[in-house]
């Protein structure tokens, strides 16, 4: 019998130029299967058109946690201020934004898969424990190890950090086949990953596909996400266009220095902020500004 293959795609967010880009490639690959590893909506402005072509495909998907904060927009499940503060503009759009088919579809969502053509691999959004615990390079490989023990399968994939990551321990490995839609690898490409099954195991493969990153900031204008989003858009604009992330960062920053992140502070904070450091180098940064 011959291979399998399964594409997974994860953190689309809203791309819609991105994710065209992406099925044009997979359908090129005719996997046997394809599974999408949540975040198909939230920091981006096209979430219904994002839902609405991948339920017309019939691929399975997860719950990621952008998915989880739409919802609690939808249902007025957030605390009062929320729907007047500035940092939560974009996040109250895009619910708004979401058609009631699209909620109807992210709300069954699961928080795990497996694919139906071949076993001994489990699709989680960030960590088996939850969807909003990420697995990145700076992820230790005791803990790596301890997620893998705790599963029955031996190829954790994993979305949610936006970095593509092919990590083996002792026990097994952990993939992240990288983000469609907001990578933060540096590299502007639309990227996914295509699993290849056969006697000897599981073969990974990344994919990196070009698109136009002008097309999407157009789409932040021509809907109105841009304005309507305030600094939020602007810093997701940046995220888009610098393949790093920008948004949380300015977040961390701004309340370190006590106040309601606004788009007049964007010049100073990217005078504190290198894109090209390590994240986890610049919350260290930011803790020494506290003494
Ligand atoms: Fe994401
Ligand atoms: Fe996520």
């Amino acid at each position: 019998m011959s291979g399998k293959k399964i594409a997974v795609l994860a953190d689309i967010h809203g791309n819609m130029p991105a994710l065209r880009a992406v099925l044009e490639d997979v359908d090129r690959q005719e996997p046997d299967e394809v599974l999408v590893a949540g975040d198909l909506v939230g920091r981006g402005p096209e979430g219904s058109r994002v839902v609405a072509t991948i339920a017309e495909r019939g691929w399975r998907c997860l719950r990621g946690n952008h998915e989880d904060y739409l919802l609690a927009f939808v249902h007025r499940e957030v605390p009062a201020e929320w729907w007047h503060e500035g940092e939560w503009a974009a996040s109250r759009w895009m619910a708004a934004e979401l058609e009631p088919s699209a909620v109807r579809f992210i709300e069954e969502l699961p928080f795990e898969l497996r694919p139906e053509s071949a076993g001994g691999l489990l699709l989680v959004h960030g960590s088996p424990r939850s969807n909003n615990d990420g697995l990145g390079p700076w992820t230790s490989d005791e803990k790596l190890v301890r997620h893998l023990e705790a599963i029955d399968e031996d190829l954790l994939v994993c979305g949610h950090t936006h970095r593509p990551m092919i990590r083996s321990v002792r026990n097994g490995r952990v993939v992240n086949p990288g983000a469609v839609g907001l990578p933060f690898n540096h590299d502007q490409r639309a990227q996914y990953g295509i699993f290849h099954h056969d006697k000897a195991g599981w073969r990974v493969e990344l994919r990196r596909v070009p698109y136009d990153i002008g097309e999407v900031l157009r789409i932040y204008e021509t809907s109105g996400f841009q304005e309507a989003g305030g600094v939020t858009a602007e810093l997701l604009r940046l995220e888009v266009r610098r393949a790093a992330p920008f948004l949380v960062p300015f977040i961390r920053w701004a309340r370190l220095l006590g106040s309601k992140p606004d788009s007049e502070q964007v010049p100073e904070f990217l005078d504190f902020y290198d894109p090209d450091e390590p994240l986890h180098d610049f919350f260290i940064r930011l803790e020494s500004l506290k003494s």
